[in-house]
């Protein structure tokens, strides 16, 4: 399963290995993109093996909900591609009054995740590739208040180490899943990147062929619970406080206390 693959380097991963005849499962926030993804996807691969979930990740409501659907259609997942991801946007402030993005890049793939545990563990070498950033900057607890007023590049910023430490977090609490952060390149051709920046450095293939070969690579079965930079095109040292067990325990006892 690949969050966000109606655009940018996750349609292009969902599309690549689609090709290899694998069952993917897609996702998305607007059901017309979606469906037309869906199918474009299935007739340029030929493979039908494809099903998609829509939900905004903005509403984490709407990610219970589609979490309760994908357990009706699915038994087990072998990979979850923590992909979905936003920064520049006019609307700031997500459903709950939260910086819209600490929920969709943050709050959103925790709570799709511990939905999805269930049929994680029943998958077949499992894996979980959570898409960070070489943008990362301290978590402070007033960015998960309502309506804190965030520049773009702090609150993006904030977000990517976010799901960074919650990452590590999950590699120990889950030793039978593989779980790795993944920075897939920085200003790769894609959507997000051309709104922010009007340029970019590198193709989307690049952050696309790092997803699949970190999701499907069996050399990466004892990488769990690190950091994969493919700007420098390997495992690397993430932000200083992705070490620090003290700033990783608080994050996740306000993240516990905001998602319940
Ligand atoms: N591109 C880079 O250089 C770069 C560098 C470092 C990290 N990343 C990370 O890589 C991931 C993919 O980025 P990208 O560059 O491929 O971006 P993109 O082209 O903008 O694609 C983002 C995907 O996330 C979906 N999305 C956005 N807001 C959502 C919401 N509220 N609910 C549900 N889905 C939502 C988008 O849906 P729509 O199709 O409806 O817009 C799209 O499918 C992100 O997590 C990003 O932070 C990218």
């Amino acid at each position: 399963m690949i969050t966000g693959s109606t655009d940018g380097i996750g349609k292009l991963a969902a599309t690549k290995l689609a090709q290899s005849g694998l069952q993917i499962i897609l996702h998305g926030r607007n059901p017309e993109k979606l469906s037309t993804v869906l199918e474009e996807i299935k007739s340029t691969t030929g493979n039908q093996n494809i099903t998609g979930y829509v939900a905004d990740f903005s509403n984490l409501d709407d990610v219970k909900s589609m979490v309760a659907k994908i357990k009706e259609g699915n038994a087990s997942i072998d990979v979850l591609v923590n992909n979905a991801g936003i920064f520049k946007t006019e609307n700031t402030i997500a459903e709950n009054g939260i910086d819209i993005r600490m929920v969709v890049n943050y709050l959103a793939p925790v709570v799709l995740t511990n939905g999805l545990l269930p049929l994680l563990q029943k998958g077949n070498s499992p894996r979980i590739i959570n898409l960070s950033s070489a943008a990362q900057a301290t978590v402070s607890a007033t960015s998960f208040a309502k309506n804190s007023k965030l520049s773009h590049n702090d609150a993006y910023a904030q977000s990517k180490l976010a799901i960074l430490l919650w990452s590590f977090y999950l590699a120990k609490q889950q030793p039978n899943i593989v779980t790795i952060a993944l920075n897939p390149g920085s200003l790769l051709n894609t959507k997000m990147v051309k709104e922010a920046y009007g340029k970019f450095w590198s193709s989307a293939d690049k952050g696309a062929d790092i997803i699949i070969d970190l999701a499907t690579n069996s050399a990466y079965d004892d990488s769990s619970g690190k950091y994969f930079d493919n700007d420098n095109g390997g495992f690397g040292r993430a932000h200083v406080d992705a070490y620090d067990t003290r700033v990783i325990e608080y994050l996740m006892s306000l993240t516990t206390e905001i998602i319940s």
